[in-house]
């Protein structure tokens, strides 16, 4: 190996030894995330909350970076089951905020421009840690751009900050469950903070 070379492999092996560190502080000590206690899951987001907002800003996507500052729709994340049976909690921008929170079961329209943006946490019981898992998004169009999905974009940001890449008809054939929330499963009634 040229020096270069050397001296290039040693700085990504450092990259790498850092964030595996970094990990590792994120300590989950059960087999099942469905396991997981509300204390439990509390300790984990606190050891990964900044660090997951700085990952999926990293590619500049606009709602990766902002979403923070948004309404945020439950008392701390959960485990649903769907997502990968990933840690999720829901923030909603102004424009989603004030419908979403009523949590309605039916007649539920949301208005054009209303986003959900929902963060994740990977659970890993084989090597029992926690790290940050992709930012899953919804965002509503006028009415009639979207007629397949009921003008919703689904949207995804990898922890490196590049959006994922999928089909739309694979996150709406599952959110189409929910047709009369207006698509929207709503977190965990558990943790659901309505206003
Ligand atoms: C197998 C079913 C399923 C699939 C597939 C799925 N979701 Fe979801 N989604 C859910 C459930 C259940 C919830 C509510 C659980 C929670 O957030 O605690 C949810 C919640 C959401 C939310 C928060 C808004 C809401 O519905 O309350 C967003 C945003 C979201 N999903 C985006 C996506 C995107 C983007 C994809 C595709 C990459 C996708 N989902 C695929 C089941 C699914």
């Amino acid at each position: 190996m040229n020096r270069q070379l050397f001296a290039a492999a040693t700085l990504m092996a450092s990259m790498t030894f850092g964030q595996a560190a970094f990990a590792a502080d994120c300590k989950v000590d059960v087999e099942d995330p469905f396991d997981l206690d509300a204390a439990a899951i509390e300790e984990i987001y606190s050891c990964l909350k900044d660090e997951m907002a700085e990952k999926y800003a990293q590619g500049g996507d606009e709602v990766a970076s902002n979403y923070r500052d948004w309404t945020v729709t439950s008392t701390r994340p959960a485990v649903a089951g769907a997502h990968g049976n990933r840690l999720l909690q829901t923030f909603a921008n102004d424009l989603a905020a004030e419908e979403y929170l009523k949590f309605a079961e039916e007649g539920v329209s949301m208005p054009a421009g209303a986003v959900l943006a929902k963060e994740s946490i990977s659970i890993s019981t084989k090597k029992q840690t926690a790290r940050t898992g992709p930012l899953f998004i919804m965002t509503k169009g006028e009415a009639g751009s979207a007629p397949e999905t009921g003008d919703w974009v689904y949207a995804g940001v990898q922890p490196n900050g590049k959006p994922m890449k999928f089909k739309q008809s694979f996150c709406h054939d599952c959110h189409v469950s929910w047709e009369a929330q207006d698509m929207l499963a709503y977190p965990l009634e558990e943790v659901r903070l309505s206003n």
